[in-house]
């Protein structure tokens, strides 16, 4: 799928630009993340400035003390995340890519955010269920908040695992869920779009969530954020 450049040079774009410059000025820690992402070798898909900052104020807005994210990049998000926690509050992020998580522990540790931010380099599913025993047997509290960032074709069958994971009025966040408009019925998908289409239908359906998804267009082309509650009991 095409990922929308030219939006760089319209009206959108420059309004995206306006938001960032006002309400998400990246300082020198996020814009070293950003260079050492790039000269990296990383793809160009971090979350934009204002995303970030929706991020944070999530986070705040629920008092979040212990967040996870799926998908690590060089560690752009979560930076923005656990910049919103308290003293005692901790961060885990995973991704698969051995190089991605090598910049990111550099950017953490840039930072200044190692006493609160893990990033762990392996395979999502599985450190889930680890996850899931660790809670299971109260060795770890759950979590008050997820970021799903990663492969998007395994959203669907992330999405139980983090379910077990989040904590009663817990909240979820799933980025990159309408991919251009490609999860629409009738159109033509990629493994990617398939499985963003095939999680927003598992979310919008599911008995443990009250749900939505934000519309985004901007800088980073046209997509969406799915919002989660988890229910308490
Ligand atoms: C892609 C992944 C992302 O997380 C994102 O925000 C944008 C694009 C991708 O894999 O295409
Ligand atoms: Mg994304």
């Amino acid at each position: 799928m095409a990922r929308l450049r030219p939006i760089k040079q319209t009206l959108i774009g420059s309004i995206d630009r306006y938001i960032d410059e006002r309400f998400a000025e990246e300082d020198y820690v996020l814009k070293h993340v950003k260079n050492s992402s790039r000269n990296g070798g990383l793809a160009d898909i971090a979350v934009s400035p204002g995303q970030g900052k929706f991020l944070y104020l999530q986070a705040k807005m629920i008092g979040a003390k212990h967040i996870l994210e799926l998908g690590t990049l060089g560690g752009y998000s979560a930076i923005w995340l656990a910049r919103a926690l308290p003293k005692t509050g901790r961060l885990v992020t995973i991704d698969n890519d051995v190089d991605a998580v090598d910049i990111a522990r550099n950017n953490i540790r840039f930072a200044g955010l190692t006493d609160k931010v893990e990033v762990k380099q392996g395979q999502a599913l599985s450190f889930l269920e680890d996850l899931i025993k660790d809670i299971k047997s109260a060795q770890i509290p759950p979590f008050d908040l997820i970021f799903m960032d990663n492969d998007k074709q395994n959203y669907p069958a992330y999405l139980d695992r983090v379910t077990e994971l989040l904590r009663p009025g817990g909240l979820l966040l799933a980025d990159n869920v309408i991919r251009g408009g490609h999860v629409l019925p009738g159109t033509s998908r990629d493994a990617k779009a398939d499985g963003a289409a095939t999680f927003n239908e598992l979310l919008a359906e599911h008995p443990e969530y009250e749900a939505i998804i934000l519309q985004q267009v901007g800088l980073k082309g046209h997509d969406g954020l799915a919002m989660a509650r988890k229910r308490d009991q």
